[in-house]
């Protein structure tokens, strides 16, 4: 029998954490022929990834150029996904979240008459500027794709509101919590000495990141010197930041955090390093989406900076707030936590409104039952 050609499409660093153990899952699937294209929006930020999971790209257009607009980037999709959809001829194609690789990836698909996968469908923010491009991505995606993999019932309710069909939509976990179990181990040793010097236990490690496009400028700023003004206050709080290699992200951090004593800038880590490094924080401070799914799982606080989210679930679940990128704001609230030892108790119990670590295996059900190669529908994700 003739196998199903899947195609997998991501170009950057969470997408490609999030999509690795599903590639690894179709690879492993009967019937199912696994084609991996990667845009490389992101070079060394995927690199990290592609090499931890040892996947090897079928197609690499490696587009990436230094401060790339966000239109470089769909112009360069566009035109080499082109080219490799004609070749590979793939059934279905499978994008991951709301980047601009998702969104054009789907557009390109949809030109070739080729159906699409959403894997991670149906977060909403309610802003179409917040989260910026991605909410936007988010909803045209949606419009482009045939079959949506929504990570939890709120995610579903979404796209039933936009009128999706229920029958199209799948509610499986999040793959970003089948990624999570993989690397995070009790007994986690680093490479970097840093990271290994630093005394978890004494001192309150508060792990942040930070690169949304809509906080660039001025809003990033404030974060920065609230960031700095805590340090300055508090002799037991030790910072480490990853800071992500966009250049001007860099030159900021480094103006505003650079000589700071206790606050570690370094370069992006690993993902298992990372995911390491959450699990042994004290608390979270960052504006990254992934993180704000993994961290619940770790039972560690998160606290957000941007004005809204697209993942509830973990507010009401009462581990995440959301701080906005007001400095006084970041101040008062990351003092809080840092001294109130009830406030922290109760942002720091382990929930996992994401995902129960077999959100791949249920994707790769859904599109063998779509495609009618098995006749049972998988059962859906339930907290
Ligand atoms: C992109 C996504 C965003 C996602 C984020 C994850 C869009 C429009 N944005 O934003 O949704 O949350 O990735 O990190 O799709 N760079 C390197 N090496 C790398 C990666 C980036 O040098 O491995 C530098 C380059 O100068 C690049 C810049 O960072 O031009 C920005 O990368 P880009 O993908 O355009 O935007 P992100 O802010 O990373
Ligand atoms: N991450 C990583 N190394 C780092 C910082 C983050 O591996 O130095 C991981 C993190 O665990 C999460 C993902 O990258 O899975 C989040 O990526 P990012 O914040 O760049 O994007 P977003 O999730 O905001 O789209």
């Amino acid at each position: 029998m003739k196998k199903l050609k899947v195609m997998s499409i991501f170009g950057t660093r969470p997408e490609a954490i999030k999509m690795a153990p599903l590639v690894k899952e179709l690879e492993n699937t009967e019937g199912i022929e696994s084609i991996l294209c990667v845009t490389a929006q992101h070079r060394e930020m995927l690199d990290m990834v592609l090499n931890l999971f040892e996947l090897a790209p079928d197609y690499d257009l490696d587009i990436m150029e230094h401060g790339q607009s966000i239109s470089d980037i769909n112009v360069k999709v566009l035109k080499g996904m082109e080219g490799v959809l004609k070749e590979a001829k793939p059934d279905v194609v499978l994008v991951h979240g709301d980047t601009s690789t998702t969104f054009v990836g789907a557009l390109a698909a949809f030109y070739q008459k080729i159906p699409v996968g959403h894997v991670e469908a149906g977060l909403r923010s309610g802003n179409i500027y917040s989260p910026y491009p991605e909410e936007m991505n988010r909803k045209l995606t949606t419009n482009l794709a045939e079959i949506h993999f929504a990570p939890t019932k709120g995610n579903y309710d979404n796209l039933i509101k936009e009128n999706i069909d229920s029958g199209k939509i799948f509610i499986t976990g999040n793959t970003v919590i089948d990624a999570l179990l993989q690397v995070v181990k009790e007994e986690y040793v680093f490479d970097n000495p840093i990271l290994n010097e630093i005394d978890y236990e004494n001192k309150k490690v508060i792990v942040m990141t930070c690169h949304r496009r809509e906080n660039w400028g001025e809003p990033m700023e404030n974060i920065f010197k609230a960031v700095a003004e805590v340090k300055e206050k508090h002799d037991d709080v030790e910072i480490v930041f990853p800071v992500h290699m966009n250049p001007n992200i860099r030159k900021l951090a480094q103006n505003i955090l650079g000589n700071i004593e206790g606050v570690h800038l370094i370069e992006p880590l690993d993902y298992e390093p990372f995911a390491n490094l959450l699990n042994k924080a004290y608390f979270i401070l960052t504006d990254s989406g992934g993180i704000q799914e993994e961290a619940p799982a770790l039972g560690k606080p998160i606290l957000v900076l941007r004005d809204e989210t697209e993942r509830p679930e973990a507010v009401k679940a009462g581990t995440v707030k959301i701080l906005g990128v007001e400095k006084d704001v970041i101040i008062k609230e990351v003092e809080e936590l840092l001294t109130n030892h009830k406030a922290y108790g109760k942002m720091s119990n382990a929930v996992n409104p994401y995902g129960d670590g077999k959100a791949c295996k249920r994707i790769v059900d859904a599109l063998r039952y779509h495609f009618k190669l098995i006749d049972k529908k998988p059962e859906i994700f339930t907290i």
